[in-house]
């Protein structure tokens, strides 16, 4: 079928079924194109929140599905791809963080919401890389566990320094797979640009940023920035709505490695057959989700 008969019957699925389409900053360029609305992690779980669709189609990865679920039980949420997973989330299990905690009784849990909803249960709030620094700030104790992002985590504690962090090691492929050598040489190829990256990044490579932010953040900046030339450190994905909503200013992504491969998973195709289908269901138990949502729930009461 041709691309554009396949959006038509997405669109008219859309309407029939009263949903709506989310999709991360990072997918394919054609699934962003037919979205209802594009976004960071926070964003996205903002909408899922206070949409008042029957059904959410989220095209992203497994976790941000499960947030959305997490915070709508009323609604179906569907992700196209199952198989999407984020690797970096699955480096933190519950078994590990509750013996973390007995290591550090008392001392709370900030949780990047690049987590499984059970981890998230087992956490005092969460985060995204959007609001990560308000949501440690907001907090009045002075010591803190932070999970599962080694680096967001490390990026956070230098914009707060008067708290002590315990990391957990975790990391994100995708970015830690952009090196210094591989900056540096994008910088001295176009010494004009500005450098931008996520903070999920190594640090060694923040270090090297003009600007260091979510991926909605990286919108806003360059949308305001005089500069017409940028060297961009973080998901491919990412440059599609850079360029359109900036068609005088030239994005370099920083390194070729910087494909996630689960966030290029999801086609026009899977979306059509989710909606045909209504799967696959994203679910969460009541139990888990109650808990989960108690740690977000804060976290979209701090102020930004
Ligand atoms: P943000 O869109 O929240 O910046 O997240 C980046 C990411 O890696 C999501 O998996
Ligand atoms: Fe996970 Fe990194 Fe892919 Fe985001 S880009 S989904 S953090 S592996």
């Amino acid at each position: 079928m041709a691309a554009d008969d396949i959006k038509q019957q997405i669109r008219q699925l859309l309407v029939e079924r009263n949903a709506v389409l989310l999709a991360h900053n990072y997918m394919r360029d054609e699934v962003q194109e037919i979205a209802d609305i594009t976004g960071d992690s926070l964003a996205l779980s903002m909408e899922a929140a206070k949409t008042d669709a029957d059904v959410i189609v989220f095209c992203g990865v497994h976790f941000m599905a499960e947030s959305a679920a997490i915070l709508s039980p009323d609604k179906q949420v569907l992700l196209p791809r199952p198989d999407a997973g984020c690797p970096m989330a699955d480096m933190v299990t519950v078994e590990g963080l509750e013996a973390l905690k007995r290591e550090h009784p008392g001392v709370p849990v900030v949780t990047y919401v690049n987590s499984s909803a059970e981890v998230k249960a087992h956490s005092d709030i969460c985060c995204t890389s959007a609001n990560a620094t308000s949501v440690v700030r907001s907090l009045t104790d002075s010591t803190l566990i932070f999970v599962p992002d080694r680096n967001l985590g490390r990026y956070v504690a230098g914009q707060v320094p008067d708290k002590k962090f315990i990391f957990w090691e975790g990391y994100c492929p995708t970015h830690e797979r952009m090196t210094v050598e591989a900056v540096l040489q994008k910088k001295a190829a176009h010494p004009d640009a500005l450098f931008i990256c996520h903070p999920e990044s190594a640090p060694a490579v923040t270090a090297l940023a003009d600007h260091a932010c979510s991926t909605s953040g990286m919108y806003d900046y360059c949308r305001k920035s005089s500069a017409k030339k940028f060297i961009v450190g973080t998901e491919a994905g990412i440059l599609y709505k850079l360029r359109q909503e900036n068609p005088d200013k030239e994005f370099i992504l920083a390194s070729p490695a910087l494909i996630c491969p689960n966030m290029k998973l999801t086609s026009l195709e899977d979306v059509l057959h989710s909606l045909q289908t209504m799967t696959p269901v994203v679910r969460v138990p009541e139990d888990v989700r109650v808990k989960a949502k108690a740690a977000l729930d804060r976290m979209l009461a701090v102020p930004r």
